[in-house]
């Protein structure tokens, strides 16, 4: 028999106790009242009607249906900010909010960022994304809640509850197992049911289950081998029987692929048109037997039952007395920078920054302004206004210390636009870029063809950069696909190792040659990051450039730029890292480099690990700060430096939030929901994590090979050790942990076990840390994980102060999900606790026993 789903989170988060959320509008629960009302709305309504109403309207709509007196609902992107309908407040990222491990917090932005859909009269919030990390190249990693299902759940659950308190629907998103952005649409995530229950699926049933959530979203790949919005056992089976989701499940944004299928199989609602589910596929499937009218009847039902809950029926939704710019919602916002920073490394405690002994502070790096609040894609917010890590020390908060400031290395359209092409010495040797423009001669000859193949006839020009690269330099080609071929010579000034950069746009496809041989290649999927190599070139001996391009739209962007390594970074920084006390490199991604629709690499950008470097060989206290919504390569740098923060992407207030840390206000609270690995080989998913090749037209199968050996998962079961443990961060005190109790010692799988000890601060100053409780199951009948997190709480403590923490384990904390009853299963024996900090850091443990 199954058992009840008691989440740990209803002890641990006391959801009704938190003083926190305004109960605006909260829904009401569903009730015979509502479902008849709803039925007498349906009644009103002709097939067709009915049709027309499961398939969206304008983009972001619902559309209204007179008849039934059903009004037009809009909708917004999410989820750090209602993105859809002009500016509002960036807040942090999903990952930096996991990285706060503060549900509460999570509550507070809930609703922040309810009262700012309410604000734009919007009915529904196209957020969170509660997907997995599985991988740092994971395109949509910053929007989630990292790679641990316990600690996604409890903080979806207290955000959707405190969206939804504002009587706005939270939609939870991407339903299931969107753990790459490469190939999205194409991708199918293979995985045994095992896998997918207890590591895949559970943020999702917290969501259903404890938060209620008015709305779910299918992503675009495929779960073994047949598409999310028309998989029967994943939207019928689980979220609509096993859970007993009664809202609106949703596609995303054209992720339907067939009428019959999606009808039939769970979706309610075809975003962001009826391109399928409309009256020229459904009438002919309804007349005929395919589809019964019953099916789109419960759609109807769940649009028109989850509006009445959430009373659009009885009230205007814009709320005109909630301020567009809301102080609150900023407040949130830098309250959540402040708990999301991560202190990973601070050898010798050079954090924080000592103003007697730290004079002047140089900040350096392409993160360092302006401003990045988030990563690319459909959450990208733009705020009203965003303080940079530059912006942010520079204002000194007190400390006294002057902060100067340069880039280091170029920007992407910067190098494009400074390489130059032809064999003319003179150009060569320049380092004014201003008269190199001006006087450079046109020495890259243009072949433009009309049809994708590079064949017939070009039209021939001539230009001085290969570099269309801004939007204001899109040149429409005409009409019909077409490819453009590059060609020119490059003349080294030097000998040694050059930089090799090329980029295209989002579906454009392209190859870079030189020499003749291909460096380096673009396929046509949707998206891309700027790509790069490195290639020994010797000095006054040209090397011959050929870059086939093949445009996917109607404009032309794409770049081509080489730059001698030793030339990469700036004299400016190397001088002023020089002439400084310290150095703060603020490297990383933005929304060009790490975006929704493309992975992004586990490299950093090109040209930020030469510059940490750089920096670091000339100023001993240098402080790297990333932001990027994951792990990135650390290897050629990270010994070589005493210090390092991670930022994630932390919204508008970003930059105030990384000062008060720098300078001492604060002490860094941010603790890893991901591990991060040394190399990319050492990353469980490894071998899986990219499908092998297939033949166009088929379908690319990734296989979850690793099971539910992921992350710490697996570096603990396998005994490996990661670079940086999840669970793990610095502060500025220190903390011990003891006392642990276990009570009873002996229970039944059905009786309640409370695990407390107490959490000191052993250190001198104030600040908090993230208890955590592992449990491991090492006499069940199947390999389980060595250490599975089942409870963690916050704990604020002045110096000196000790506080008793209790948490609870019931009957779904022990169990793991047995394919052979299809249930939920706990096999009595031993269990064990580990108490600590993080995954790796647990220095309590203990034992209990379950009986039959
Ligand atoms: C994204 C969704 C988003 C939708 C609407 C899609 O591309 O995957 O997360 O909500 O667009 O903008």
């Amino acid at each position: 028999m199954r058992k009840p789903f008691h989440l740990t989170a209803l002890l641990l988060l006391n959801f009704s106790a938190c003083s926190c959320i305004v109960h605006a509008q909260a829904p009401v629960p569903d009730s015979p009242m509502i479902e008849q009302k709803a039925d007498s709305m349906l009644k009103k309504l002709s097939l067709e009607e009915k049709i027309d109403l499961i398939g969206g309207v304008d983009g972001m709509y619902i559309r209204s249906e007179e008849a039934a007196g059903f009004p037009r609902l809009k909708m917004s992107d999410g989820p750090y900010g209602v993105r859809t309908w002009g500016p509002d407040t960036a807040y942090a990222a999903g990952i930096g909010l996991a990285a706060t491990w503060d549900p509460q917090l999570a509550q507070r932005m809930g609703v922040a960022i309810g009262q700012d859909a309410r604000a734009r009269g919007v009915h529904f919030l196209l957020g969170p994304g509660v997907n997995i990390y599985r991988a740092p190249m994971g395109g949509r990693n910053f929007e989630y809640f990292g790679e641990d299902p316990f600690l996604a759940a409890h903080i979806a659950v207290p955000y959707i509850e405190g969206v939804q308190s504002q009587g706005v629907i939270a939609t939870v998103k991407h339903f299931a197992a969107n753990n790459q952005e490469y190939d999205r649409h194409n991708v199918s995530s293979d995985m045994d049911e095992r896998t997918l229950r207890e590591i895949y699926l559970p943020a999702f049933e917290a969501a259903v289950k404890v938060a209620h959530v008015g709305a779910v979203m299918n992503s675009y790949n495929l779960l073994n081998g047949v598409h999310a919005t028309q998989n029967c056992h994943l939207n019928n089976d689980i979220l609509k029987k096993d859970w007993g989701f009664d809202g609106i499940l949703m596609s995303d944004w054209v992720a339907t692929y067939d009428a019959v299928g999606a009808a039939n199989c769970g979706l309610d609602l075809e975003m962001p048109s009826g391109a399928f589910m409309n009256r020229k596929n459904l009438l002919p499937a309804i007349k005929d037997g395919r589809v019964s009218e019953a099916t789109i009847d419960d759609k109807v039902r769940r649009i028109f039952r989850t509006s009445l809950r959430f009373g659009f029926l009885d009230r205007d939704q814009t709320d005109l007395s909630i301020p567009y710019d809301n102080p609150s919602g900023r407040a949130v916002a830098l309250d959540e920078a402040r708990e999301s920073i991560t202190l990973l490394k601070n050898d010798g405690n050079l954090l924080p920054l000592e103003s007697g002994k730290i004079k002047t502070l140089a900040v350096i790096g392409p993160d360092a302004w302006p401003a990045v609040p988030g990563a690319g894609g459909s959450s990208q917010v733009e705020p009203y206004s965003a303080i940079s890590i530059m912006s942010g020390l520079t204002n000194d908060q007190g400390s006294g210390i002057k902060v100067l400031y340069t880039r280091g290395i170029p920007t992407t359209k910067e190098l494009f636009q400074r390489t130059h092409f032809g064999t003319d010495q003179s150009m060569t040797s320049s380092s004014d870029p201003f008269w190199e423009d001006w006087f450079g001669k046109p020495t890259v000859k243009v072949e433009t063809f009309d049809n994708p193949n590079f064949s017939g006839i070009p039209t021939v020009t001539q230009v001085k950069h290969i570099d269309s690269w801004g939007a204001h330099e899109f040149t429409p080609p005409g009409q019909g696909k077409h490819s453009i071929r590059y060609t020119a010579d490059y003349l080294p000034h030097k000998t040694g190792d050059y930089l090799v950069v090329a980029a295209g746009n989002w579906g454009d496809s392209w190859k870079l040659m030189v020499d003749g041989r291909q460096v380096l290649e673009q396929p046509h999927r949707e998206g891309q990051a700027p790509q790069s190599t490195k290639l020994f070139l010797t000095a006054g001996k040209p090397v011959h450039i050929q870059f086939d391009y093949i445009p996917d739209g109607n404009h032309v962007l794409a770049g081509v730029g080489i730059l001698a390594v030793d030339d990469l970074v700036s004299p400016e920084a190397k001088k002023i890292a020089a002439m400084s006390d310290a150095a703060l490199v603020s490297v990383g991604f933005d929304p060009s480099t790490e975006s929704e629709g493309m992975d992004r690499t586990f490299a950093l950008p090109w040209g930020q690990d030469e510059l940490i470097e750089a920096i670091a060989s000339v100023n001993k206290n240098t402080i790297v700060a990333i932001t990027g919504g994951g792990g990135v390569d650390m290897r050629r740098w990270i010994d070589k430096v005493p210090a390092l923060l991670h930022n994630w992407y932390p919204g508008e207030e970003g930059g105030q939030a990384l000062a008060e840390i720098v300078y001492g206000k604060r002490s860094p609270e941010g603790h890893l929901p991901a591990s991060f690995e040394r190399s990319w080989e050492d990353n469980p998913t490894h071998d899986s994590y990219y499908a092998p090749p297939v033949p166009q037209g088929q379908t690319p199968h990734v296989r979850y090979s690793e099971g539910v050996f992921l992350g710490y998962r697996y570096y603990t079961s396998r005994n490996r050790k990661p670079l940086f443990p999840f669970g793990f961060g610095l502060s500025y005190t220190t903390f011990s942990f003891s006392n642990l109790q276990v009570s009873p010692s002996q229970a039944s799988s059905e009786g309640k076990i409370t695990v407390s000890f107490d959490v000191t601060n052993t250190g001198q100053r104030e600040g908090a840390d993230v208890a955590q409780l592992y449990v491991g199951d090492p006499s069940a009948k199947v390999e389980r994980p060595i250490k599975e997190l089942k409870g963690f709480e916050k704990v604020r403590l002045n110096p000196g102060e000790t506080k008793h923490i209790s948490l609870s384990l019931d009957h779904r904390a022990l169990a793991y999900w047995d394919t052979k009853s299809n249930d939920w299963r706990v096999d009595p024996g031993e269990f064990k606790v580990y108490v600590g900090d993080s995954s790796e850091n647990t220095p309590l443990s203990t034992s209990f026993d379950v009986t039959k």
